[in-house]
């Protein structure tokens, strides 16, 4: 029997080229899989027949939309996951729904082998492949850029000798990957890091200098979800786009950073996250009452170390998975509402309530109503200072010495 291979088809040139270009290096049938992320762009229907078109012998469309909102985002949001306390790992969380959605059509199509578009200088090859180990440790892992030498202008050279049904002279000098969590882009005019973007890059945010009037919005939360935007119910899809959306307008959630890649390169990459940012500036203010100060303390260094894992491409590993139990049960109080402003590339909070909030009036109150013994901070700062005092003591007495 020929053997099959499923291909993580994005619809773009080098995938498209990879279909057949596979084919003719391994002998194998390729099978796209297209999986839906809330990317937006083109119709899933239209680009399984581009699939077909280029010489898939099966294409394959998963909507994974809510699945990534639901799975993959919402514990994003949890976390306050910012890698380099920047990046809200858009692309980072795209890659292990995908390699799920690609195993499973492996099973059903009987290959043996997934292969990717990535190159070898990336994150997303690692986060692929070692995804793909993990959940089936059977199959092989090939990617044509990195392994079968189809580099653009073969691509481009191949898809015109074929006649392949896609753009190939459209020149985009970015390397641009999106989904619902948010958009990057990377490459070209961009790697010299003196160079600011251009207006031409961004496409979830308008420019945040000439904004419309303030948006004021109600976000509301249960247990570190959003659950309400302005008392309307939503999914967590809904949410994220309503804030792509409205805090888009205004210019909310532009990124641009020099990052670590896990394979050892600095890059410069510029991110648009409107509803991402918003959602986890909201998701902040709102544990910043709910949550215990010394868990609250711990949490932000389990989020930094859960964003790392989750950069790194371990979303599946047994130490995320642990982490992920520990903020799961941070979440518990994390109910409420939180009012901010969205207004020129800002998302401002001005109110917060909860019924399990921990913030005391008559505790915090300079005004009358003040429950809270004075008298009890003297003693208090004695004991405190006195370990520091202690040794400032010797070190006194050394020098004198
Ligand atoms: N640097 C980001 C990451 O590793 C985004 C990479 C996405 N690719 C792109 N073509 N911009 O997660």
């Amino acid at each position: 029997m020929t053997e099959r291979i499923v291909l993580a088809y994005s619809g773009g040139l080098d995938t498209s080229v990879a279909i057949g270009w596979i084919g003719e290096a391994t002998g194998a049938e390729v099978i796209a899989v297209a999986v839906d992320v809330g990317q937006g762009g083109e119709s899933l229907e239209t680009i399984r027949q581009r699939a077909l078109g280029c010489g898939a012998v099966e294409a394959y469309v998963a909507d994974a939309s809510d699945e990534f909102a639901n799975e993959y985002c919402m514990p994003t949001l949890k976390a306050n996951g910012l890698y380099q306390g920047h990046y809200p790992l858009v692309s980072a969380i795209s890659r292990p729904v995908i390699v799920k959605h690609l195993v499973k059509a492996a099973r059903e199509f009987g290959a043996t082998t997934v292969a990717h578009g990535c190159t070898g200088k990336g994150n997303d090859q690692v986060r692929f492949e070692v995804g793909i180990q993990t959940l089936g440790p059977d199959l092989k892992c090939i990617a044509p850029v990195r392994d079968l030498a189809l580099t653009r202008d073969k691509a481009i050279a191949f898809a015109e000798e074929k006649g392949l049904p896609i753009e190939t002279t459209k020149k985009n000098p970015y390397s641009i990957d999106q989904n619902v969590w948010g958009r990057a882009v990377e490459t070209g005019y961009l790697e010299d890091i003196w160079n600011g973007p251009t207006k031409d890059i961004y496409d979830y945010t308008a420019t945040p200098e000439f904004p419309p009037a303030p948006d004021e919005v109600i976000i509301s939360f249960e247990a570190g979800i959003p659950v309400a935007i302005d008392g309307v119910k939503v999914t967590p899809l809904q949410a994220i786009k309503e804030l792509n959306r409205r805090a888009g307008a205004q210019g909310v959630g532009r990124i641009d950073v020099v990052e670590d890649r896990l394979v050892g390169i600095k890059s410069r990459e510029i991110y648009e996250a409107p509803g991402a940012m918003a959602l986890i500036t909201a998701h902040k203010h709102l544990e910043d009452i709910t949550v215990e100060r010394e868990q609250a303390r711990f949490k932000a260094t389990v989020g930094q170390r859960w964003s790392e894992l989750v950069y790194d491409g371990q979303w599946f590993s047994p130490l995320k998975r642990s982490l992920d139990a520990f903020i799961e049960d941070t979440q518990r109080y994390v109910t409420g509402d939180i009012r901010m402003t969205l207004h020129g590339g800002q998302a401002v909070v001005n109110g917060r309530r909860s019924d399990t909030s921990l913030y005391d009036f008559s505790l915090a109150t300079y005004d009358t109503g003040d429950t809270f013994d004075q008298s009890m901070a003297k003693g208090f700062i004695e004991l405190w200072g006195m370990s520091a005092k202690v040794a400032s003591g010797r070190d006194i007495r050394v020098a004198g010495k």
